[in-house]
């Protein structure tokens, strides 16, 4: 498949079934997922106030609203419109006025302004270009701004890996079959997470070495990750053992 037809396929999945869509959303909740990443970065959640944030793959916007709650400034894309519509909903509930959501692809945009903060959570290895995208994340960002990336990993994913290979046996890249497959094999929690989970029918894999070589090229100074590691690739050959490790966060600081 060509990434032209890849790309189409993820926006249509996504289109159908927006991420995370985690039903019942309220302020307590929302807050977690803002506290979760300022603990990443050993920050308190006052750090986002007055930041400016622009969050690449913003899915149905619990974190941007979590971070808007905490007083972040935030522009959010996303190339799913339903997914958009729900983080509107959702800004809405909650009285969030400040957030900017708009339908874009993470690969074609260009903002003139830059960011204190450019977010990408589980978003760039669904793009046909994770590397792409992380370059237009360093674009948007300011000097001293902080870049925070979450990817798959390339070890610890591989279980899941193994499950895409027998959904793709029998089910190809028609990912109703393959979500029902997958459901029906593997078990799942919702739909949307099922969908994600097994419908997918391009994400990449990357790995803690892969990324502090972008940060190197681009003069991005590492500034924490999750899990933290000692030594890149034996460390990610242990979360091999461990199926809550398989995707990770970065984050760096643009000098
Ligand atoms: C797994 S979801 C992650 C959502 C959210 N960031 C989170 O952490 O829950 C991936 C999101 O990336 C979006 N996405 C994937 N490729 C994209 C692209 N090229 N441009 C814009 N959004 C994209 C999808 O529409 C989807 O909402």
């Amino acid at each position: 498949m060509n990434n032209e037809k890849k790309e189409k396929l993820v926006q249509k999945l996504y289109e159908k079934y927006p991420y995370p869509n985690r039903g019942k959303k309220n302020r307590e909740e929302l807050l977690k997922y803002g506290k979760w990443v300022s603990n990443i970065f050993g920050e308190k959640t006052d750090f986002w106030s007055g930041k400016k944030v622009l969050e690449l793959g913003c899915g149905t916007g619990e974190l941007a609203n979590s971070l808007a709650i905490f007083g972040a400034k935030i522009k959010a894309i996303d190339f799913s419109e339903n997914s958009i519509r729900e983080a509107k909903k959702l800004s809405k509930k909650i009285g969030n006025q400040e957030t900017v959501f708009l339908k874009k692809n993470i690969l074609e945009i260009e903002f003139e302004e830059k960011f204190d903060v450019v977010i990408a959570l589980g978003s760039l290895h669904h793009t046909i270009n994770a590397r792409k995208g992380f370059d237009i994340a360093y674009k948007h960002c300011k000097k001293n701004g902080l870049i925070i990336i979450g990817l798959y990993n390339k070890y610890s994913r591989f279980r899941h890996r193994v499950k895409r290979v027998i959904l793709f046996l029998f089910a190809g890249n028609d990912f109703e079959k393959r979500i029902s497959l997958g459901k029906k094999i593997f078990g799942g929690k919702n739909i949307y997470w099922c969908a994600d989970k097994y419908g997918q029918v391009h994400e990449s894999y990357h790995s803690v070495s892969e990324v502090l070589k972008w940060f190197k090229k681009n003069k991005i100074e590492f500034v924490a990750s999750k899990p933290k590691f000692v030594s890149p690739i034996i460390d990610e050959l242990k979360w091999l053992l461990r199926k809550e490790n398989a995707f990770f966060v970065m984050i760096g600081r643009k000098i």
